[in-house]
């Protein structure tokens, strides 16, 4: 399966999607990076895999259709049919999330559907919560909806404030996120109503 990604700056996933594509027989091929942001890290990280990297600035746009449309275009220019947004920070437009309906998938450092947005980790603690995690989900139009993939969960601990907090959740996104795009591209995720089954499950 041919994949574009998307992203806005350090590109931590992006490099773990890299990384599991190293495995022998591994079942998706990243064949394009756009970055919304000129000299985001992960175009680094993109550039020395030998993958194509695009940066289409949104500021240069009129409007999220238009820069939309642009990404679609580069995408399918690229052979890609399937889209991963990894730590994209731009809001999609309904046109693109429609055209790429159950071909779009993101990572949010939460257990959807709890703390969506931004600034999670300190929500979480704010809240008093003993557990938190990582999700992987189909894009709907809603921020931070969609059917459910992947998640992983970890514990909060008394001493934790966000960066720790963060930094254990993305050791677990780092995990998912392959795990999610394998399962995908091997064909084993269906999409009935707003629920992900996987194996029929
Ligand atoms: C991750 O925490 C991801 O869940 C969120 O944005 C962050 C991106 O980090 N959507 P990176 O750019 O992949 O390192």
């Amino acid at each position: 399966m041919k994949v574009a990604v998307l992203i806005s700056g350090r590109g931590s996933n992006l490099q773990a999607l890299i990384d599991a594509g190293a495995a022998p027989g591994w079942p998706a091929e990243i064949v394009l990076v756009i970055s919304n942001v000129a000299g985001a890290e992960g175009l680094e990280r993109a550039g020395k895999a030998g993958i194509a990297t695009a940066v289409i600035d949104h500021k240069t746009f009129d409007g999220r259709e238009p820069f939309d449309k642009a990404m679609t275009a580069a995408i399918e220019k690229a052979g890609a049919e399937f889209v991963c947004l990894a730590g994209f920070m731009r809001l999609l437009s309904d046109p693109f999330i429609d055209h790429w309906r159950d071909r779009l998938i993101n990572i949010h450092p939460s257990l959807l559907p709890a703390f969506k947005g931004l600034g999670v980790h300190q929500r979480v603690l704010d809240a008093g919560e003993k557990a938190s995690g990582c999700t992987v989900h189909f894009v709907r139009s809603e921020m931070d909806t969609g059917p459910i993939i992947v998640q992983a969960e970890v514990p909060v601990r008394p001493d934790d404030d966000a960066k720790a907090l963060a930094a254990r959740v993305l050791e677990q996104e780092h995990k998912i996120y392959p795990r999610a795009l394998r399962l995908i591209a091997e064909d084993r995720v269906t999409v009935e109503g707003e629920r992900a089954l996987i194996d029929g499950q």
